[in-house]
């Protein structure tokens, strides 16, 4: 069933309850009201009947009788007000009765009455005189049902005499069907109200949900520009706040999937590109020497351009692997700590060839022994690739590395004085595959743009931070820091998704 019909059912439903149970108490207390009403009247009439009519006998001072003149004027007087009554003497005979009303009073009555108690009766059909005629009497002459009130008056604590009061149980049933009329017709009014009422809610409430079902439908298409529009705090504006997060979200990393693939693609074709080149030269020199063409003089500088070649080749295709190993966390580090500054000296030692190919001065800036906690392997690999990249950018210029404790940690700077980097770009130099100028490619220490993203991974798996600040045209400096052993984080490290 549509959630709207659901919806309208249940409130339905709801609003039904409701009605039969207010219905039902209703009736119920108007009942009782009505009858305490009644029996209050009856009351009252009894007690001015006997007031008007009781005689005292003024020389005794004690109670004499009743006059008859006032109890039939009194009678006549209540019967237009479908009011009866009777007066038994206390010895339970009757005195006098108007229409021949004639209740019944059973011995538990009379118990009741001479302990002062007055007797409520709501239905009762009395006994009557037949031959009683006229309208009033003829109705009490059908023996229809009556409400009653039995009441004894006492003198001096004698019990002088009982009055019963009765009138018809038509007259509240009447005042009761015409509140009950009344009644229905308000609550109907209000029914159809809220009716009216709930389906505007229900059309409102299916409305929200339609238009978000709207925008799932819209996603699962691929389209994740769909936004709900949430104006409230209630539990469908928050679902809509999150459905649209997760849409923002959905479409941020469709983005980031498709910039990686773009980045992956092109990689493939540079890598591609760029492990020809090697293997076309090898692959020459190779058919150089089977053929011996290749004179003997030039024979180990041939092989040098070999070696050069394959080396370049071993360096792409391991940091190739490296990358993929880093997103399948399957990386294990295996930290220990270690002077720092003897192997930064050991990577002035290596790199010092290629700084000077570049016309670059490598220098060490260092206390004597900076200890740091880290994998001594990846730890190498970090500040290699950041010198190797201060080299390639750098031509004539100055390349320092320094060295220093902090509280809590190591920290390195790699600092050059060539090519700098423009915001843009230092935003995205992160970025796996990323290479700020394509046309640099073929470059002798750095071509697939894998470098650096390996490098921060690495950093980061040690629970550590790496910085960069640049200006174009100035040079760069590039800033590490390795936590010592208890603020490193312990166990297997591992990479949330968005940091591969
Ligand atoms: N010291 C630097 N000065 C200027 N630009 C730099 C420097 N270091 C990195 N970059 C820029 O950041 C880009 C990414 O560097 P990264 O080391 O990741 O790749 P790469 O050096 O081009 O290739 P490889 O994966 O072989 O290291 C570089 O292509 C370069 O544009
Ligand atoms: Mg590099």
């Amino acid at each position: 069933m549509k959630f709207f019909y659901r919806q309208m059912l249940a409130f339905f439903a709801v609003m039904l309850t409701l009605l039969v149970i207010l219905a039902v108490s209703f009736t119920h207390s108007t009942t009782n009201m009505l009858y305490r009403q009644t029996w209050s009247q009856l009351t009252t009439d009894a007690d001015s009947l006997v007031e008007d009519s009781i005689q005292y006998d003024i020389s005794k001072s004690s109670f004499e009788g009743f006059a008859a003149q006032s109890l039939m004027s009194n009678a006549n007087l209540l019967a237009k007000q479908h009011v009866h009554f009777a007066i038994y003497k206390p010895q339970k005979n009757k005195y006098y009765a108007s229409s021949e009303f004639s209740p019944h009073i059973g011995k538990d009555d009379w118990r009741q009455l001479k302990a002062g108690k007055t007797i409520h009766r709501k239905i009762d059909y009395p006994k009557v005189n037949r031959q009683a005629n006229g309208d009033i009497q003829s109705r009490v002459h059908r023996n229809l049902p009556m409400t009653e009130i039995i009441r004894p008056y006492f003198d001096n604590h004698r019990l002088i005499a009982v009055v019963a009061a009765g009138t018809f149980v038509s007259t509240i049933n009447d005042s009761k069907r015409q509140m009950l009329i009344n009644f229905m017709w308000s609550t109907g009014l209000a029914f159809l109200c809220a009716f009216f009422l709930g389906y505007l809610l229900s059309r409102q409430l299916t409305g929200r949900l339609t238009k978000m079902q709207k925008a799932a439908r819209s996603i699962a298409r691929g389209d994740y520009d769909v936004h709900v529009p949430v104006k409230t705090n209630d539990e469908i504006d928050d679902l809509g706040r999150d459905f649209n997060q997760m849409a923002a979200s959905l479409k941020a990393s469709q983005e980031e999937i498709q910039k990686q693939e773009e980045r992956r693609e092109r990689f493939m074709a540079d890598a591609a590109h760029e492990m020809r080149t090697p293997l076309t030269t090898i692959n020459g020199i190779l058919e150089g020497l089977a053929y011996d063409a290749i004179p003997e003089e030039d024979k180990a500088h041939s092989i040098k351009l070999m070696q050069n070649d394959t080396a370049r080749l071993i360096r792409l295709v391991n940091n190739t692997l490296d990358a993929e190993k880093i997103r399948t966390n399957q990386i294990v580090l295996n930290r220990k700590e270690f002077d720092a500054t003897a192997e930064l000296k050991n990577l002035r030692e290596q790199l010092n060839k290629k700084a000077a190919a570049k016309d670059d001065k490598l220098q060490i800036d260092s206390p004597q022994m900076v200890v740091v906690y880290a994998d001594y392997d990846r730890f190498v690999q970090v500040m290699f690739n950041i010198i190797t990249n201060a080299i390639q950018f750098t031509e004539h210029g100055l390349i320092t590395i320094s060295a220093s404790r902090l509280a809590h940690g190591a920290e390195f700077k790699v600092a050059d004085t060539g090519i700098g980097m423009n915001q843009d770009q230092l935003h995205q130099i992160w970025d796996r595959f990323y290479k700020a100028d394509r046309s640099r490619m073929n470059t002798q220490y750095g071509e697939s743009g894998i470098g650096l993203s390996i490098v921060r991974q690495l950093v980061k798996l040690h629970g550590g931070k790496i910085d960069v600040q640049s200006r174009p045209g100035k040079g760069s400096t590039f800033t590490i820091f390795f936590p010592d052993r208890d603020y490193a984080p312990q166990g297997s490290a591992e990479l949330s998704t968005s940091d591969q």
